[in-house]
């Protein structure tokens, strides 16, 4: 029988989950605003590494680009951090993979970020971009359910609704992708 993760992992995962909320309002506001190409170079930021950019220069659309930027390596650190954190101290496998999964889609995500830069926008990369970004909020969220008291306390036998809310699930995804 596994037992109720710790509460200082249950917080962290929590905490994953409210930064990616914030992340992707910081990409809702560089998409609103388009702003996507004030900051041309990736990974640098006009030459520069990017957490030696100086703050007074972050104005405009550079502070929303930049912005999100960091605050998606804030992210990525922190999706890091969980995933070697279940590594070692989650015994179900399945939660395990979640976490592996999460690190995995965030270097994508970061990756395409990184590449509709460099390629001026161009729509497929953009819509991938905005697509990931709500998976990954998705998953983190997943796992921090996995590793709540709630989970644990609820029975988990199939119930005869189930069908009928996977069905609703893949309507709300597939409507994300047709608004993305
Ligand atoms: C790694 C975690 C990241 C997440 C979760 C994320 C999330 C988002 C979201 C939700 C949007 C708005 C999409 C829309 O409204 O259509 C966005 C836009 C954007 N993001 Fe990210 N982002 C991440 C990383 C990055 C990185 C590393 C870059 C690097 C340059 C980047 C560059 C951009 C750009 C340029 C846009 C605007 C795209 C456009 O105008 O078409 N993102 N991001």
């Amino acid at each position: 029988m596994t037992s109720v993760p710790s509460k200082s992992l249950r917080w962290f995962s929590k905490i994953i989950v409210f930064a990616t909320l914030l992340l992707i309002f910081a990409g809702a506001l560089v998409k609103s605003f388009e702003v996507g190409l004030s900051v041309p170079d990736w990974p640098t930021t006009y030459g520069y590494q990017m957490f030696a950019f100086p703050w007074a220069d972050m104005v405009g659309g550079i502070f929303y680009e930049h912005g999100h930027r960091m605050l998606a390596t804030l992210v990525g650190a922190l999706t890091l951090l969980l995933a070697i954190w279940l590594g070692y101290k989650e015994s179900r496998k399945s939660v395990k993979l979640l976490g592996y999964t999460a690190l995995i889609l965030i270097i994508v995500q970061g990756v395409l970020g990184g590449l509709t830069v460099i390629y001026f926008l161009p729509t497929l990369i953009s819509l991938l971009h905005g697509v990931i970004a709500q998976t990954f909020f998705l998953l983190v969220i997943l796992i921090a359910y996995t590793l709540s008291k709630d989970f644990f306390l609820r029975h988990h036998d199939k119930d005869k609704n189930s069908s009928i809310l996977m069905m609703f699930t893949i309507a709300v995804y597939l409507q994300l992708i047709f608004g993305a």
